[in-house]
């Protein structure tokens, strides 16, 4: 599969906030969240939280999902308010859906290196040399890069969005590298591009530590996140039967939870960013979950606390808004890909 552009130094793009430990007594924690309900409600807010966020950030809020469940249950609410615990595309995402709404990200360090990888700039001259080509945008981009798409995408749908679109017609896919291979070999489509961005995190996510796991745990169910850096090894081993296929699977944050409730599987590998242990060990007391790689973890998901959170819905601050024009065009992505999901 051809990438379009090489040598991008992508990890100058951002600055990784430093994980900051939070150092509160269960009581504490007890009042925070009790604070934090108390403003959702004088607000009339609803709390949208993500699997990567603090456990006591995931207790308190309404939801807790993936990106596409998110975007879903920012799609149908009442509220007037919506606290993104979450990373500034997440939150972008809900505010190009209910541009008349309040859109709260309790801390703008929230980043996210993968969103980081393309500029609404790069993708244009991409799409210059093959302009007949469809632009298939994962839910990790601006709001600017998703104006520019045709079609929006999350780990959980990008096959089934892909497959959508007619098998002549080549493909843009980005800004994803790993995802894009699993969606091309998921399909069999041989005319996907995939530029060449990645997750800071889930690249570190690699063939040895997965090895090395099943050597420790040989009866384990692989769960890979399709952004690991793994996936290509993984899927090549699946395919010569080094690995187990059918204990090997490429799943969104969602997907992990919904695969493992119904497996008769006791022990799992679980390749993604570690703020998802909280709910796997919460919902599944009685399986048993070993990350992939223990150092798995997203800086600028941490970045929301208790804290932010309160005197973000106490000051209605940091508001997430899009231009008019840009919400306009990125929402027409979006809604395709709800329409399909
Ligand atoms: P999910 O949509 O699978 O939760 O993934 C979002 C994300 O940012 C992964 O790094
Ligand atoms: Fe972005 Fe990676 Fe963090 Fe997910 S884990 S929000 S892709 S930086």
């Amino acid at each position: 599969m051809a990438t379009p552009v090489t040598a991008i130094d992508f990890e100058t793009r951002y600055t990784l906030p430093i994980i900051e430990k939070v150092e509160d007594s269960p009581e504490e924690i007890r009042q925070k969240q009790e604070r934090v309900r108390e403003l959702c409600k004088e607000r009339n807010a609803i709390l949208l939280a993500h699997h990567y966020q603090r456990p006591e950030v995931q207790e308190v809020a309404d939801a807790v999902a993936d990106s596409l469940k998110l975007s879903q249950a920012a799609a149908k609410t009442n509220a007037d308010v919506i606290v993104f615990c979450g990373v500034h595309f997440m939150a972008e995402t809900a505010a190009i859906l209910l541009p008349d709404k309040i859109v709260l990200l309790p801390d703008l360090r929230a980043g996210c290196s993968l969103a980081a990888a393309i500029t609404p700039e790069e993708l244009l001259k991409w799409k210059a040399k093959i302009p007949d080509a469809v632009v298939v945008s994962y839910i990790n981009t601006s709001a600017a890069v998703k104006a520019e798409s045709d079609y929006c995408c999350t780990s959980a749908n990008a096959s089934k969005v892909v497959s959508s679109i007619p098998a002549d017609q080549p493909i843009l896919f980005l800004p994803d590298k790993f995802l894009g291979e699993v969606v091309a070999r998921q399909t069999g489509r041989a005319n996907i591009v995939a530029y060449p961005g990645y997750c800071h995190v889930h690249k570190t996510i690699r063939p040895e530590q997965v090895v090395e796991i099943l050597d420790e745990h040989p009866d384990v169910e692989l769960l890979l996140h399709p952004e690991c850096g793994c996936v290509s090894s993984c899927m090549a081993k699946a395919m010569d039967g080094t690995l187990p296929q059918s204990r090997t699977f490429f799943l969104s944050t969602e997907g992990m939870l919904r695969h493992i409730a119904a497996s008769p599987a006791k022990e799992f590998a679980v390749g993604t960013e570690l703020g998802i242990l909280h709910q796997l060990t919460k919902k599944f007391p009685d399986k048993k979950f070993y990350p992939v790689n223990s150092n798995a973890l997203c800086a600028f998901m941490k970045t929301i606390t208790l804290d932010r959170v309160i005197a973000s819905l106490e000051t209605l601050t940091p508001q997430i808004r899009v231009p008019e024009e840009i919400g306009r065009r990125a929402k027409r992505a979006i809604d395709r890909m709800l329409e399909l999901a």
